[in-house]
């Protein structure tokens, strides 16, 4: 079994500072805490994107800083939020391909991650697969060493029926769909941006959405306002076996969080015991 952790949208700000009024700093030391604790076996941990909310130098500093205390390998991707300068100046030995793109693949036996950059330069919040990045990509897809892949990315390269994101989503994206349409060996497609826990299949293709480390935004079909929330950070684990894969939605959990544990009995009924007066 192959366990992979995603989380995304990390927006970390440099020092500590506040997003929207939450601390991301202390939200991904929580992650990566619980992470060490509960799933130090898993073979990477992916974070798709939005690393940092403004995309300084000192943010990267400070995102590098909390990430060294991960006991699990970490990939990281660029969102829209990223700049892919700086990000390169703090993280030199990220993988990136021949264009200068964060985009790289890694074999694990027969599974193959492919990691893909969908920072558009030109156009704050929207994402792009330009024709050097797709080239990049039918690349990696003639290479036949993996028989099953999965797909990591910040943004959704399909509508998923929110306006508010349906206006900054992969841009012109049909390039990048007709390639994967095309390419039968992908498993499972992982992407973040959309700070909603989000789920389906596409073209025959299972997607998950990661809610991210930071703010959470209000679900609504409706245009117009976006509404942010604090809730608990999340991450997900995604495990692929030879029958498929699995997405488990999570976060940290600490023991004053648990209001009872039930204990297996003969009768089958359990027993409960509060940990609560
Ligand atoms: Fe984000
Ligand atoms: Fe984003």
């Amino acid at each position: 079994m192959l366990k992979i952790i995603h989380v995304s949208d990390t927006h970390v700000a440099p020092f500590g500072q506040a997003v929207v009024g939450l601390n991301p700093c202390a939200r991904l030391s929580s992650v990566v805490s619980s992470i060490n604790r509960h799933h130090s076996d898993a073979a990477v941990c992916v974070i798709t994107g939005d690393l940092t909310d403004r995309g300084e130098v000192a943010a990267y500093e400070t995102l590098a800083e909390i990430l060294s205390e991960s006991r699990v390998p970490c990939r990281l991707l660029l969102g829209n939020h990223d700049n892919r300068p700086n990000f390169r100046r703090v993280f030199p030995n990220e993988p990136v391909d021949r264009f200068g793109f964060v985009q790289s693949a890694m074999d694990l036996d027969d599974v193959r991650l492919i990691f893909l950059d969908t920072l558009d330069d030109d156009h704050p919040g929207w994402g792009r697969m330009c024709a050097e990045r797709i080239q990049w990509l039918e690349e990696v897809f003639k290479d036949k060493a993996a028989s099953r892949s999965l797909i990591f990315m910040h943004h959704p390269p399909f509508s998923v029926g929110v306006p508010i994101f349906d206006d900054i989503m992969l841009n012109e994206p049909h390039p990048f769909l007709s390639t994967i349409k095309a390419e039968k060996s992908i498993l499972h497609i992982a992407f973040g941006h959309l700070h909603l826990t989000t789920s389906g299949i596409w073209h025959g293709i299972p997607f998950s959405c990661n809610r991210g480390v930071s703010h959470r935004i209000a679900l609504s079909f409706k245009p117009g306002v976006t509404e942010f929330m604090e809730s608990e950070p999340t991450y997900d684990i995604i495990t692929v076996t030879e029958a498929g894969v699995l997405v488990h939605h999570t976060s940290p959990v600490t023991d004053g969080d648990i209001i009872a544990r039930e204990y297996p009995t003969d009768d089958g009924m359990g027993r409960l015991e509060f940990t609560r007066p």
